[in-house]
């Protein structure tokens, strides 16, 4: 069997990761592509030049030509900005709408059948507009956002239980943005409410919810704060992890259940916007959309959501993108 093979477009901090993680568990040959010339051919040959160390056989290649993604099964997207201290997703918007557009046509014109998975930010915004400017079909096209802030929220759970983080099992919903949607009430450990642990540990319900609060709200800004300590730019090794486990899902038809920004119609009171949702990711890309109930809180604060994702997509429209 060929081996599959994957593009990244951007060679920069997530962009290099991916392309290790991607060697080292030989999901398929790589195609690292930025606009800098030498950077990504500079970056791939290090990492292949570990291949004999790391024990991988796959070719792992950099270009700035984007005829050289042709025939490409995944399409990662990570090309844009980063966020300084002080800003927020939002700010990059004019910038890497401009970027988006311009490696939407690129993806368009040689690897239109790929599978497309987004990074750059802002996430909604930017998944939205390559999908238009693009016109691959929706199932095929989605965002990275969820996993990653599922895996962070899991994480300060883990720490604050002093349990394995493996058996955690917590999800957080909406726009990746501070109007994300961590979810309370079905995160678990093992299928324990974290909650009633919580409540068992401190013997105190109400100090039990200040806890958890502060979990959530660490959440919402577990980007920011590493921004404010790399000072340079923001988290590149967890994107990359939660992008890489999507890949694999979707190329080993896994169908797993992982929290995506996918394009969601008539579900979650939102219609026709890209939003972070459980999705079924397989063969097929975001084969289904899950939908639980959300309680009278949790649907206000996911509409809450849906309307800053909105907002945001009609401000980028505005602008003419
Ligand atoms: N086409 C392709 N690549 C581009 C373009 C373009 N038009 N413009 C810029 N790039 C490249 C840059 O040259 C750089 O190498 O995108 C890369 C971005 O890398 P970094 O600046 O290191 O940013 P990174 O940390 O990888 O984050 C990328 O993901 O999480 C988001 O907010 C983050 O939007 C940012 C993106």
């Amino acid at each position: 069997m060929a081996r599959k093979k994957i593009a990244l477009i951007g060679g920069g901090q997530i962009g290099g990761v991916l392309a290790q993680l991607i060697s080292l568990k030989e999901l398929g040959d790589v195609i690292l592509f930025d606009i800098v010339e030498d950077l990504p051919q500079g970056k791939t040959l290090d990492i292949a030049e570990a291949s004999r160390i790391d024990g991988f056989d796959v070719s792992v290649k950099g270009t700035n030509s984007y005829k050289d993604i042709e025939g490409s099964d995944i399409v990662i997207i990570t090309a844009g900005l980063p966020r300084k201290p002080g800003m927020s997703r939002d700010d990059l918007l004019v910038t890497n709408a401009k970027i988006m557009q311009q490696v939407a046509e690129g993806v368009k014109e040689f690897a239109s059948n790929a599978f497309v998975i987004v990074i750059s930010n802002p996430l909604d915004a930017m998944v939205t507009l390559f999908q238009k400017v693009s016109g691959i079909p929706h199932h095929k096209v989605m965002g990275q956002a969820g996993v990653l802030d599922s895996s962070r929220f899991s994480t300060f759970i883990a720490w604050e239980l002093g349990v394995s983080v493996k058996d955690i099992n917590a999800m957080v919903l909406g726009g990746h943005g501070d109007t994300m949607v961590p979810l309370v009430r079905y995160a678990n450990v093992n299928g324990m409410p974290v909650m009633e642990l919580l409540e068992r540990k401190y013997g105190d319900a109400e100090k039990a919810k200040e806890v958890m609060k502060a979990m959530v709200d660490r959440t919402k800004m577990a980007g920011g704060e590493v921004v404010k300590l790399l000072k340079t730019g923001s988290a590149f090794y967890s994107p990359a992890s939660a992008a890489v486990q999507m890949t694999e899902a979707i190329l080993k038809d896994e169908k797993r259940v992982l929290p995506t920004c996918a394009f969601v119609k008539d579900q979650y009171g939102a219609d026709g916007v890209y939003l972070g949702v459980p999705a079924v990711l397989g063969a097929d890309g975001v084969e289904k959309v899950l939908e639980i109930s959300l309680d009278e809180e949790e649907t206000a604060a996911l509409n809450n959501s849906i309307n800053a994702v909105t907002t945001l997509v009609a401000d980028m429209e505005r602008l003419g993108f």
